[in-house]
């Protein structure tokens, strides 16, 4: 399988977004082309499912970023057997026995990425479910090694194949009240007016959802498929990088990768998008 380094790749998509923004910030709400045409990908590993249900439309106004996307991308998604995530599910599948199972079953896993962030009692933080899985792996699996950053190879895996349990069901953020300071912390940062552009998340994903910036729609925001595989990424990405694409857009700073701040807003966005259904392993353009 090929994946790019990671740093080069998040290199490319940065640059890449921050001059998408800068065209777009002049441009919000004008009009751009149809959206990136891509061709389906090869067929890869025999997945369990093929066929996936398109997230369902919803009495409320919101919708997962699969609606905004065009139809070949959205094909993508809804065929396992193209969707390129499924090389990680793969290898997550097989780590997960190797390094996880003495302790856990696969079937235990279902739901669980539907409630995360939770409160993690030892480290006295919610932790999001990529936190949770390299806790794990520290705690239990390799107490010598460096914890895993997000952008960890086997932690994406294992997020990816452990969320995968979940897929379908509605995001149940757990009524624990120790979560609520960290959700009013998550949902400040979403309001509050970031970078050179002086705009704030709110601004984007709720007042100008559904227009069209530099060629692209603007999505809720929602955080229903992580990790998801990202087209212009080429390959697996967690919700934090696709955060740190939205803040370099606006020419702010990003946040300090597994911070308290990024699991603020994780904490939060998940709550925002509470009842909708996860569907990772998403695909976005
Ligand atoms: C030695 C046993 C052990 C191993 C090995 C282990 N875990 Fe855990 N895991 C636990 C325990 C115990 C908890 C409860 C929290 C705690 O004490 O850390 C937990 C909690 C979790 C949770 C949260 C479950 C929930 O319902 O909230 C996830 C997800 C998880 N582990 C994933 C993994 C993954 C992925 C691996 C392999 C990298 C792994 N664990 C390896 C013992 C283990
Ligand atoms: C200038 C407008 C803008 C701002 C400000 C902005 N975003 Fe975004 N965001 C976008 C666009 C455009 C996309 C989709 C890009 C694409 O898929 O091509 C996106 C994608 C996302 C997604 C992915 C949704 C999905 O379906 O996977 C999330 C989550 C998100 N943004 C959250 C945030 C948060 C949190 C902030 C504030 C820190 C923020 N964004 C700030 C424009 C913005």
């Amino acid at each position: 399988m090929s994946r790019a380094p990671a740093r080069g790749a998040a290199g490319l998509a940065r640059r890449t977004r921050a001059a998408a923004f800068s065209i777009a910030s002049v441009a919000l709400g004008a009009s751009g082309c149809t959206g990136p045409t891509v061709p389906a990908g090869p067929a890869l590993l025999a997945p369990t499912t093929t066929a996936q249900p398109d997230p369902p439309a919803r009495p409320d106004a919101r919708r997962s970023g699969f609606s905004d996307m065009s139809p070949a991308t959205q094909a993508i998604q809804r065929d396992d057997a193209a969707n390129p995530a499924w090389l990680w599910v793969e290898d997550g599948r097989q780590r997960f026995a190797a390094g996880c199972g003495r302790c856990h079953d696969v079937a235990a896993m279902a739901g669980v990425a539907a409630r995360y962030p939770a409160w993690d009692a030892a480290a006295r933080r919610p932790l999001t479910l990529g936190q949770r899985i390299a806790a794990c792996q520290a705690r239990h699996v390799s107490p010598s090694a460096a914890p895993w950053p997000p952008e960890h190879e086997a932690r994406l895996a294992l997020e990816v194949f452990v969320a995968l349990q979940s897929r379908g069901r509605p995001i149940a953020p757990p009524a624990d009240a120790r979560l609520e300071p960290w959700r009013e912390r998550g949902r400040a940062f979403f309001v509050q007016r970031q970078g050179q552009l002086d705009l704030s998340c709110a601004q984007c994903h709720e007042q100008y959802a559904g227009r069209r910036l530099a060629g692209s729609v603007i999505p809720q925001g929602h955080p229903t498929g992580y990790p998801i595989y990202r087209l212009e990424w080429q390959g697996l990405g967690s919700l934090q990088r696709r955060l740190r694409g939205c803040l370099v857009g606006v020419r702010a700073e990003p946040l300090p990768a597994d911070g308290e701040e990024a699991t603020a807003l994780e904490t939060f966005l998940m709550q925002r998008a509470a009842g909708l259904p996860m569907e990772t392993p998403a695909v976005r353009p």
